[in-house]
């Protein structure tokens, strides 16, 4: 594992674009693993910046999301999907139609499922996957549990990720009890792994993902055993290692 010490938000995210620049800019029909929460907000603008300055170009990217909430519509304003087009996908010149998110809406779960990692295989594999963190260690929406599960497949939420999401919605009552998230093997296929992460609330974490033993309950652990993960995190996230 690397780990990238940066000064606060503003240069995890810096640090966080140019990484991810770099990837496009070599292979410029590369697939991106994407992640949402709030973590990866400034590395997206970065990115938005570099393409409207014309160092970027994404039209030959293709992308892969890692999760979706289960029972919302793409253009639900608190799901993935809208997520996605409104920090990212509608500001560069990338096709939507390459890019590629779990339907919350399906009312098959496990072809829904099954079909998401045939996809994955079938783009080559991810060149990159972004990561956030969940303040209990989760990956895309790998919940702490007794197991890795390596496919992608639906989860019950922690209370404590109910709690962490309710900010965006109107009431906690609001946040889907349950997603779809990409699995461990989705997350690992990928040739390089950037965890980006901020703030006190992620310190724990991050020492005990670092630090700690591979462990599913703290599904982060897992990344130890990746050959090229890099981690972008500020001083306040680093804190505790
Ligand atoms: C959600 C997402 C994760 C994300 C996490 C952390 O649970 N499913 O992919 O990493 O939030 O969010 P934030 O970056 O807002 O702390």
């Amino acid at each position: 594992m690397r780990i990238i010490r940066a000064k606060d938000y503003a240069d995890v995210s810096r640090k966080a674009g140019n990484i991810i620049a770099s990837v496009v800019t070599l292979k410029p029909d590369c697939v991106l693993g994407l992640a949402t929460g709030s973590s990866p907000i400034g590395t997206y603008q970065v990115l938005i910046k570099k393409y409207e300055n014309g160092e970027l170009d994404f039209s030959r990217v293709k992308t892969v999301n890692l999760d979706e909430y289960v029972g919302l519509s793409k253009d639900h304003d608190q799901s993935y999907a809208y997520f996605m087009r409104t920090n990212l996908f509608d500001h560069v010149n990338i096709d939507q139609a390459n890019c590629n998110i779990p339907s919350g809406l399906t009312d098959d779960p496990e072809a829904e499922c099954g079909n998401y990692d045939k996809l994955i295989a079938s783009l080559g594999g991810t060149d990159l996957q972004l990561l956030g963190m969940g303040p209990n260690g989760h990956i895309g929406f790998n919940e702490p549990d007794e197991v890795f599960t390596p496919g992608t497949h639906c989860v019950k939420l922690a209370d404590s990720t109910i709690d962490a999401n309710a900010r965006f919605f109107a009431t906690r009552d609001d946040v889907p009890r349950q997603a779809y998230t990409m699995g461990i093997w989705g997350i690992m296929q990928a040739k390089k792994v950037l965890l980006v992460a901020n703030g006190k609330n992620k310190a724990e974490a991050i020492r005990a993902a670092v630090t700690g033993p591979i462990d599913p309950r703290v599904p982060a652990s897992i990344l130890q055993l990746h050959p090229d993960c890099t981690i972008v995190a500020d001083e306040e996230a680093l804190s505790l290692l």
